[in-house]
């Protein structure tokens, strides 16, 4: 059920050296919804946190946006397209059924020397793909690797639920990591643990079930709305505040720090309520955690590193800093990264 990476057996750290995000300049505004369902800025706001979300034109693409975060975060790495060896693209709406998103990824960058996957665990999609890369770092199998969170969240949004339609937005973000070889007697940097979990039994808490080979293109659906998210969001409310909670706990624990060692918790961003209520329980000041969702709504696997990459813009993370990154969504899937920035 889990699945535990600690760095200390290798002799590389995996260090992020790039970060960049991406999203549509199309904005769709609380008081735009209010005129597509029943609900209100004052609602939205007061519950979710948030304002607004960026969303994509018909002829935008993951893939599209995607490559724009990517080509920030090589650029910042002080690296070429040619030089990443892996890339890695969590996402729940793919270019296309197959092949995977990160080829076209991989065909945009000009990334010749890549071997590229998506990766597809929902909001958690970003943890796992840096526990994943981190392990490919350490073991020395690649340099470097480039993992994009990727989201189109509102072309499977149904428009007509004002439970779902009001939470999601479009984007990306991506970090670069690369092996640096330990140096005896220095702190190392670099990601420092990882943890991810799954539960299977509730999948339906949060899904999206055409068209897949359960509900193939080829039949038509028992219900239409199949093509949308159907989000039960009451449990997941519970759920996530519980796993967010648990996990942080798990990472101090693991790696014997406290709150005060810590400068940010960047939280996926599902609902400012959630989050504040997890850093509530935590005793968590509010200067350690990151809100952008009011901007950006819950823009799923592209959430994390959204957040991320702004708050080391904004100087809220600097360099050897301690930062927690935590998700929680679809599958249920939910874990961390401690990393020491
Ligand atoms: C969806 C979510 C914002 C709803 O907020 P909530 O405070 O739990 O609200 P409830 O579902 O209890 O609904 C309260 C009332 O508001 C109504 N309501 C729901 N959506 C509304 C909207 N957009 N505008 C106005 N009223 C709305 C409900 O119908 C309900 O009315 P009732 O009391 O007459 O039945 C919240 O549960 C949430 O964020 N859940 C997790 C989000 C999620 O699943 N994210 C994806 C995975 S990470």
């Amino acid at each position: 059920m889990s699945n535990k990476i600690e760095s200390h057996h290798s002799d590389f750290n995996a260090v992020i050296t790039g970060h960049g995000s991406y999203a549509p300049p199309g904005i769709l505004t609380n008081t735009d919804l209010a005129k597509m369902v029943e609900t209100s800025d004052e609602w939205i706001k007061t519950r979710t946190g948030i304002e607004r979300r960026h969303i994509c034109k018909d002829n935008e693409s993951t893939a599209q946006l995607a490559t724009e975060a990517a080509k920030k975060a090589i650029a910042k790495a002080g690296l070429t397209p040619e030089q990443i060896e892996l890339i890695i693209v969590a996402t729940i709406t793919p270019e296309m059924v197959f092949p995977s998103t990160a080829c076209f990824v991989q065909q945009n960058l000009g990334s010749k020397k890549a071997w590229a996957f998506d990766l597809a665990a929902a909001c958690s999609g970003f943890i796992y793909g840096i526990s994943i890369a981190q392990q490919f770092i350490e073991s020395g199998r690649v340099h470097n690797a480039l993992i994009v969170g990727a989201e189109t969240l509102t072309k499977i949004t149904n428009y007509k639920d004002r439970t779902s339609c009001i939470l999601f937005g479009d984007g990306a973000g991506a970090i670069v990591i690369e092996g640096k070889p330990k140096e005896k007697g220095k702190t190392q940097s670099g990601i420092i643990y990882s943890t991810m979990y799954t539960d299977g039994n509730s999948w339906q808490a949060l899904n999206c079930q055409a068209y897949g080979s359960r509900n193939p293109v080829s039949k038509p659906l028992d219900d239409p709305k199949k093509i949308f998210m159907e989000i039960k969001g009451r449990e997941v409310y519970q759920q996530a505040v519980r796993r967010i909670v648990e996990t942080i706990t798990e990472c101090l624990e693991k790696c014997k720090i406290t709150i005060d060692d810590v400068k940010m918790i960047v939280s996926h961003q599902m609902n400012a309520r959630i989050i504040e209520s997890a850093a509530k329980r935590l005793e968590l000041p509010d200067d350690k955690i990151f809100i952008n969702i009011n901007e950006y709504g819950n823009t799923s696997a592209a959430s994390v590193p959204l957040a991320f990459d702004q708050a080391i813009r904004e100087g809220k993370i600097k360099r050897g800093d301690i930062v927690i990154l935590v998700a929680f969504g679809a599958g249920l899937t939910w874990g961390a990264n401690v990393i020491r920035f």
